[in-house]
């Protein structure tokens, strides 16, 4: 079973339901609760900047629209993220990565940077991340890299190999274990729905970690705990605290 450093529990987009998703103020609140580790969503503007963000498009989760993958850094640097969730949260900006690493140094917490790319640019985002995390991350605990897309893995694991990588599963996949076998993945990221105990010990039988998504169920987290899974990632950052569990 490979190396894993990562805490038991994970907050999702940094900072749950408790404010808007994938900006640093969702970060900072996530760290300010004590949590030792956050998912957020990347994907690259159309010059090339690495960003969070988990839509092809803007609208749902800021004050424009249309697809961020084709707008440059400079359009998207101006886009409020914070005003459709509340307005103590007006203007805050898109995070870069670049500033996710930053917050990871000042306060020594660990991500997991789930690669979404734009539609169309799999491999090229995947190849970004993954050498931008090699340089920006350089001294740090190592992000856990994740993707649904085998293609944008392929690229990270090409890239740059020592990084760690997971699979992303919404469905079950009879495939899983040729599949993070060809990736080299350390673990597997899958929708607890798809999990029961049986499923748990074959995918540990066969050496993976498990992250699971999106467990906002103090329960069920216990259950997954006691199957044997790795990592919880939550919304519920009211109910399942960072020291759950423990
Ligand atoms: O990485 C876990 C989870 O974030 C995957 O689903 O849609 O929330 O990015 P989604
Ligand atoms: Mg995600």
């Amino acid at each position: 079973m490979s190396h894993w450093p990562y805490p038991r529990i994970v907050a999702h987009r940094g900072g749950g339901k408790l404010a808007p998703e994938n900006t640093l103020a969702a970060i900072d609140l996530g760290i300010a609760r004590g949590y030792k580790m956050f998912e957020c969503d990347a994907k690259l503007s159309h010059d090339g900047e690495i960003f969070l963000l988990h839509d092809d498009t803007l609208e749902r989760t800021s004050n424009a629209w249309g697809v961020a993958g084709e707008m440059s850094w400079d359009v998207l640097s101006k886009v409020d993220a914070g005003s459709w969730f509340g307005k103590a949260f007006a203007g805050e900006p898109l995070a870069l990565l670049s500033d996710v690493a930053e917050r990871c140094r000042q306060h020594t917490v660990m991500v997991n940077i789930e690669i979404k790319p734009t539609t169309g640019l799999e491999t090229q985002t995947g190849k970004v991340v993954a050498l931008a995390v090699q340089q920006l991350w350089a001294g740090m605990a190592t992000p856990l890299l994740s993707s649904f897309s085998v293609e944008a893995l392929a690229a990270a694991q090409l890239a740059a190999p020592g990084l760690p990588r997971g699979l992303l599963l919404d469905e079950w996949d009879d495939n899983w274990q040729e599949l993070t076998s060809r990736l080299g993945c350390v673990s597997i990221h899958i929708n607890h729905k798809l999990l029961n105990e049986k499923r748990v010990a074959a995918l540990k039988a066969a050496g993976l970690r498990i992250l699971v998504y999106t467990v906002n169920r103090p329960e069920r987290a216990r259950t997954l705990m006691q199957w044997g899974v790795d990592c919880i990632c939550t919304d519920n950052l009211e109910q399942i605290g960072p020291g759950f569990g423990a």
